[in-house]
């Protein structure tokens, strides 16, 4: 299959390299990011037309600055750096970048030249946003100099023979006044790009792709009940119908209520082969005495591999166009683990289905960016797996994400439900995970949704939940003291949850949502609400 055109990211460690990616996108143009290290196996993978070299925090000058060698680059494929990537062009192609002492950070005044192919009509002058210590003091050899401000002399350069462009401004972020202008007209205007990267074309692609990579084989899904596994197993259901068998994992660290509303939802509402597995006894038996948030991670993870393995083995049937099986680690007599038995195994999937997004993987750290979280999809998984895995959103971002399910028609409550991370409440446990700290988060979490949706802010924040300390407090109730949790608070506003603010709740919500959790939950006499961002906090506890 021919790939579809992409004008790749090279990520330089920069803050905005899933911005830049993301803006590209939006202008219906297929963007992917790429490590220093991994760009040319892409680029010779094919259907690369551009290349937007994107900035980062090291000088180009320091000993460990992260380098590509553009001149095996330099015409043939056009390419535009942007502040460290510039100067990188700059360095490498016969210009100079130096320390004069003067930075800027922050809005800018660009004064441009008319004529320039890369900023278009620009007004004479254009407020930019700048952040950068080093300054282009001449440009490469074969370039011209389009725009300067006080302290940048070449704060645009470009090169029309070679399609080599460089700014030294952001034009990924809103500050920049014209910023979206000018990087459409390198998508269009130089690297020739079509707009039609739609949801539509996303879909066809990836149902195409999937047909023709799983054959005749059995797939199998894992379905948490949040909005990515939903789309993942929606999309990979119209490319392969029954073949599709999900499975739901109830580990124990749902939400009240949940693992009804998913069988409810996939089962009935949407007539997929769903089989349900309660697991909860084995993955509190293996979180026992597990406190470290990434031992608890992988140890979740790892579990759940092991529970579809087992539901695999097991056989899902010659055609499952009906739920055949039921498997259960709970202790029940051994007669109803029967189907569990080798004689049932007809056929063992071959491939397994995961929501992973794009996010996530470079949350799990490419080459450039440190490792923050192993999101148990990703980072978490074990080395020895029986599963080929398909990701059919791994290069997508949520909002897209959230696009395509709509296409496919699931219904707006699981479109836009709020994220749902794969370990569950497990991560909003400080400490030991036990089945009575999970039974007090899970009470006061239903409460702070409850009161949420009543107060009709669900839609607008991206997630609101409760955490539970391993700490407690003096309190006191009636005439007694307690020594109880606290729980605390935590609602975020978010675009893609790799920056995120703090919710600004209505006090009359905070309090609804701390008296009811104080007079309903047993065991917690204390709330609190989370006023950090992210970062340099995360939205998760762990
Ligand atoms: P953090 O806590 O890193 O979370 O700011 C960012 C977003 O990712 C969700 N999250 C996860 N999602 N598996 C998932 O599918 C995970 O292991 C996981 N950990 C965090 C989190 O809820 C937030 O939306």
């Amino acid at each position: 299959m021919r790939r579809r055109d992409c004008v790749l990211v090279v990520d330089f460690g920069a803050q905005y390299a899933q911005l830049i990616a993301r803006r590209i996108r939006d202008a219906k143009v297929y963007s992917e990011i790429v490590a220093p290290s991994d760009l040319k196996r892409r680029i010779a993978a094919g259907g690369v037309i551009g290349l937007v070299l994107s900035g980062g925090p090291k000088s180009v000058y320091a000993n460990d600055a992260p380098r590509i060698d553009l001149t095996e680059l330099v015409g043939g494929v056009p390419m535009l750096g942007i502040c460290y990537g510039a100067q990188l062009i700059a360095d490498q192609l016969g210009g100079e970048v130096r320390r004069t002492g003067v930075a800027e950070f922050g809005r800018t005044m660009l004064r441009s030249v008319s004529g320039s192919v890369l900023l278009g009509e620009l007004p004479e002058e254009n407020i930019v946003w700048m952040s950068h210590n080093d300054v282009i003091t001449a440009p490469p050899g074969n370039a011209v100099v389009t725009g300067s401000t006080d302290a940048s002399p070449v704060a645009a350069f470009e090169d029309l023979r070679n399609e080599v462009y460089g700014v030294q401004f952001h034009p990924e972020v809103v500050h920049t006044e014209r910023g979206d202008e000018i990087l459409k007209r390198f998508l269009f205007e130089v690297c020739g790009a079509s707009p039609s990267y739609t949801t539509v074309s996303v879909i066809d692609a990836a149902v195409e792709e999937i047909r023709a990579r799983v054959g005749d084989e059995r797939v199998l899904c894992g379905l948490s009940g949040g909005v990515d596994s939903a789309v993942a197993a929606a999309l990979v259901h119209k490319a392969v119908g029954d073949k599709l068998v999900c499975v739901f994992v109830d580990h124990g660290l749902l939400r009240k209520g949940e693992a009804e509303a998913v069988v409810r939802t996939f089962r009935e509402r949407m007539g997929m082969n769903l089989v349900e597995v309660k697991a909860a006894d084995k993955f509190l038996q293996r979180l026992k005495g597990v406190t470290d948030p990434e031992e608890k991670r992988k140890a979740i993870g790892e579990t759940f591999i092991r529970v579809f393995e087992e539901v695999a083995r097991a056989g899902l049937g010659p055609d499952s166009a009906q739920p055949r099986l039921r498997v259960s680690h709970e202790r029940e007599p051994a007669s109803q683990q029967a189907s569990l038995s080798k004689g049932e195994l007809k056929e063992v999937p071959r491939f397994l289905v995961q929501g992973t997004l794009y996010p996530d993987i470079v949350e799990s750290g490419t080459s450039q960016s440190a490792t923050i979280k192993s999101h148990h999809n990703v980072g978490g998984l074990p080395e020895t797996m029986d599963f080929e895995l398909i990701e059919p959103l791994r290069n997508l971002f949520k909002d897209e994400v959230r696009r395509i399910g709509e296409e496919l028609g699931l219904s707006e409550e699981i479109v836009w439900r709020q994220p749902f991370p794969g370990p569950g409440l497990a991560v909003r446990i400080i400490g030991e995970v036990s089945p009575e700290r999970l039974e007090i988060l899970r009470e006061a979490d239903a409460i702070v949704l409850e009161e949420i949706k009543r107060a009709g802010l669900y839609k607008e924040l991206w997630q609101s939940f409760a955490v539970l300390p391993a700490i407690k407090s003096v309190g006191v109730m009636g005439d007694e003291r307690t020594y109880a949790y606290p729980v605390i608070v935590r609602a975020v506003k978010s675009e893609d949850a790799m920056t995120a603010d703090w919710a600004r709740l209505p006090y009359e919500v905070l309090e609804r949502i701390a008296t009811r959790i104080i007079n309903e939950v047993e065991g917690v006499n204390r709330v609190a609400y989370d006023i950090s961002s992210k970062p340099p906090a995360t939205i998760e506890w762990e």
